[in-house]
């Protein structure tokens, strides 16, 4: 992978996607084999939003390649709290750190904040923009249960405000992938997203339905409708609880339907579906630490030479 930092999966090529899940594969195999590739390699977290398994699960990766964690805390506790500036934010964490994670609400502020310091910056979810690592590991968790080629995903839920969405949709439209995306209308694919995407060539249906398409997934990705990101609780009242994920639901899909949800859910999934062969988030978010131990050992040097 030759790139300096990791902002939007749109930069994601076949090749680079391969290339992560494959070390990915390798280090969940043997995960003792990454214990002093990074020795002293000191990751900076930076997260002006709510974060539990994005944050968690780089800080496992970094510890599990040797490495270890500066992290800025809350912003309620940090110097953001007195008025300072993201730029001059990151410009002092790169003083301490090799690498940057960055998650922020403002879309952009990954980008922006690229242009201000040398080390990389990984984008861990900018506003409703991106969040390109997330992307990797649904990505790695797919391949696992379903082959990233010849499938159906259905994706299901907020696809406006949905950062997890928007780098999905990208990064599928490298393999053979049909992509079904089921929203209210009001919670449609923005408009610059399904243009990408119908750039990239990819093949697109839009559904207010699920129970339409359901039969045909290989691949269910369920998201949150993302309640902080609309501009008044009257909107997203109306939306709300619109699709619910039940052992019912399941009833009418194949019986080899993998269900994804970047988590936290709310209550877009019933408690029941857990047990069920088709339940796949917990192993997902799992994921997140050898897909994110191989981004940043791809990212932080060496690894990239033995790519
Ligand atoms: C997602 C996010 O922050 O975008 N969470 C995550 O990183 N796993 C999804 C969400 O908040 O709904």
């Amino acid at each position: 992978m030759r790139h300096d930092h990791l902002l939007t999966a749109k930069q994601l090529s076949r090749a680079d996607v391969e290339t992560v899940l494959d070390r990915a594969a390798a280090f969940d195999a043997d995960p003792g084999a990454a214990r002093e590739l990074h020795a002293d390699k000191l990751l900076g977290l930076c997260f002006f939003e709510p974060s539990t398994r994005t944050k968690m699960s780089f800080e496992t990766a970094a510890k599990r390649l040797g490495g270890d964690v500066v992290d800025m805390g809350s912003v309620e506790s940090s110097s953001v709290k007195k008025g300072e500036s993201l730029a001059d934010t990151v410009r002092v964490v790169e003083g301490y750190a090799d690498a940057l994670v960055l998650r922020h609400p403002k879309q952009g502020a990954a980008k922006m904040a690229s242009d201000f310091v040398d080390v990389p910056v990984l984008n861990a979810g900018d506003g409703a923009g991106h969040h390109p690592s997330q992307t990797l590991l649904d990505l790695y968790t797919i391949r696992e249960r379903a082959g990233l080629d010849g499938i159906s995903v259905g994706i299901v839920g907020d696809l406006k405000y949905g950062r997890t969405v928007h780098s999905l949709a990208h990064a599928l439209t490298n393999f053979d992938v049909r992509q079904h995306f089921v929203s209210p209308e009001s919670l449609r694919l923005p408009r610059s997203v399904r243009y990408d995407l119908h750039e990239a060539g990819a093949q697109v249906r839009e559904h207010e339905d699920l129970d339409a398409v359901l039969p045909n997934l290989d691949v269910l990705y369920v998201t949150r409708i993302q309640r902080e990101r609309f501009p008044d609780e009257e909107e997203y009242e109306a939306v709300a609880g619109e699709y619910r994920i039940t052992e019912e639901t399941l009833a009418a899909a194949d019986d080899d339907l993998a269900v994804l949800h970047p988590l936290p859910r709310v209550d877009e999934i019933a408690p029941e579906v857990d047990d069920a062969d088709a339940a796949t988030y917990f192993e997902q978010a799992h994921n997140g630490v050898p897909v994110r131990m191989a981004l940043l050992d791809l990212l932080l040097g060496e690894g990239g030479d033995r790519a």
